[in-house]
């Protein structure tokens, strides 16, 4: 089923948010990659925003973090979204696009706009020592984050194409696949749950 009018997965994200407005934990969903080998790994993160015009989902995180050579390697991401309040499942999967220290233009423009939305809290994160690294005693080095963006943090744009939307507010359920054709068009399926 064709329906290229509009992203309708997009509307329905926003719908189901809709109950949840105010509670910034409806924005925690499950970000997974994988390594060099195949090896699957799946982490907590925080949905910072839409596009609808260009139908991504962002996400911010630590250059250094595993997450990060994974995606060098594989710029493919699963992430799964329950939101609990509407009783609904989002999982997408899709390409990622990585916007570093090193990005120039809109992209650039965007990493920093992104930055600058952030809480001084969440700002302060990305000059703690390298994630994942031993910890070594001694006091962390956190000094007023700056108003652009530090060399560590990244910016990911994910470009879903696949969503698969589970409702459980029906008896049976109701799961919808939509996926998106090499025109930019997506294409609505339902099936069993
Ligand atoms: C509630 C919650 C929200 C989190 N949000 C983010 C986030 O937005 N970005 C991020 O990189 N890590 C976030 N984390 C930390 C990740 O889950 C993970 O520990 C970290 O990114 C390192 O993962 P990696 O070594 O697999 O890259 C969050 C963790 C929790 C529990």
């Amino acid at each position: 089923m064709a329906d290229a009018s509009v992203d309708r997965w997009q509307l329905l994200v926003s719908a189901a948010l809709a109950p949840s407005d105010g509670d910034p934990t409806v924005r925690f969903c499950q970000l997974a990659t994988v390594d060099r080998d195949g090896s699957p790994y799946n982490r907590t993160v925080v949905i910072r925003g839409f596009r609808s015009e260009t139908n991504e989902l962002h996400v911010v995180t630590d250059a250094r973090s595993q997450k990060i050579a994974h995606l060098q390697e594989t710029p493919r991401v699963a992430l799964c979204w329950y939101l609990t309040a509407s009783r609904q499942q989002f999982r997408f999967r899709g390409c990622v696009t990585l916007v570093d220290a090193a990005a120039e233009g809109d992209a650039q423009d965007l990493r920093r706009s992104t930055w600058v939305a952030l809480s001084a809290r969440t700002q302060g994160q990305f000059l703690w020592p390298a994630p994942g690294t031993p910890k070594t005693a001694g006091a962390l080095d956190n000094p007023p984050p700056p108003d652009t963006p530090l060399e560590t943090f990244v910016l990911l744009r994910i470009y879903p194409d696949v969503v698969d939307h589970l409702v459980l507010t029906s008896i049976p359920h109701q799961r919808t696949l939509y996926r998106l054709d090499d025109t930019g068009h997506w294409h609505r399926h339902p099936v069993n749950p």
